[in-house]
């Protein structure tokens, strides 16, 4: 899609919040820009900056693994980030550079892409989208709320990265990650 292409183009050149002076790569997104589902993480790690590509680490590894038990690759889905420049030390973003990145990017990729449903990786993602939720209670719930674009469904999950630190949390994730492809259903027969 040639609108999602050149704003990648512009993010990779993007100098807006300070985060443009300390990374190595801007992480546009990748996937396929057609898909029903977009996945929003919360920001690139290390590995992420050196290649340019979102979820390339340890992380990564986890979600391929949950996107493999639906039976779906990363190619049959958009990924992208909160922010798209890898935070120095891996610190969480400032309120500010969110609030910059996300309007000149997120929102036009939400626009372009016209996801079903928004699935949202991790805390950040999820405040986002829906302030002041919290992850232990409303994950692998649907959830639909006013978006920029209309009425928008989305479904938390745990972030990836969280469930490799903390175990218990894989299997949270994996049963979360069954209920995707039946509510993707729901939301094409509803939206067809
Ligand atoms: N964690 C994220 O939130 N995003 C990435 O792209 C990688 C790790």
């Amino acid at each position: 899609m040639e609108a999602l292409n050149f704003l990648a183009e512009q993010i990779k050149k993007c100098h807006l919040c300070r985060l443009g002076d300390t990374r190595t790569n801007a992480v546009p997104g990748y996937g396929n820009p057609e898909s029903p589902v977009l996945f929003v993480g919360e920001g690139p790690g290390k590995n992420e900056d050196e290649k340019g590509l979102p979820f390339v680490g340890a992380a990564g590894k986890f979600l391929d693994k949950c996107l493999d038990s639906i039976g779906w690759k990363r190619e049959d889905v958009f990924i992208t980030n909160v922010v798209k420049c890898r935070p120095p030390e891996n610190r969480d973003p400032l309120p500010d550079e969110i609030t910059t990145c996300c309007n000149n990017y997120l929102k036009n990729q939400i626009r372009l892409i016209k996801p079903l449903l928004i699935v949202t990786l991790g805390r950040h993602s999820l405040e986002l989208f829906l302030p002041g939720k919290k992850i232990s209670e409303v994950h692998g719930k649907a959830m639909r709320t006013q978006g920029e674009n209309g009425l928008q469904v989305y479904l938390a999950l745990y972030h990836p990265a969280a469930a490799l630190y903390n175990g218990g949390l894989q299997s949270v994730l994996l049963a979360d990650f069954q209920k995707i492809p039946a509510l993707l259903e729901q939301l094409k027969n509803t939206n067809a």
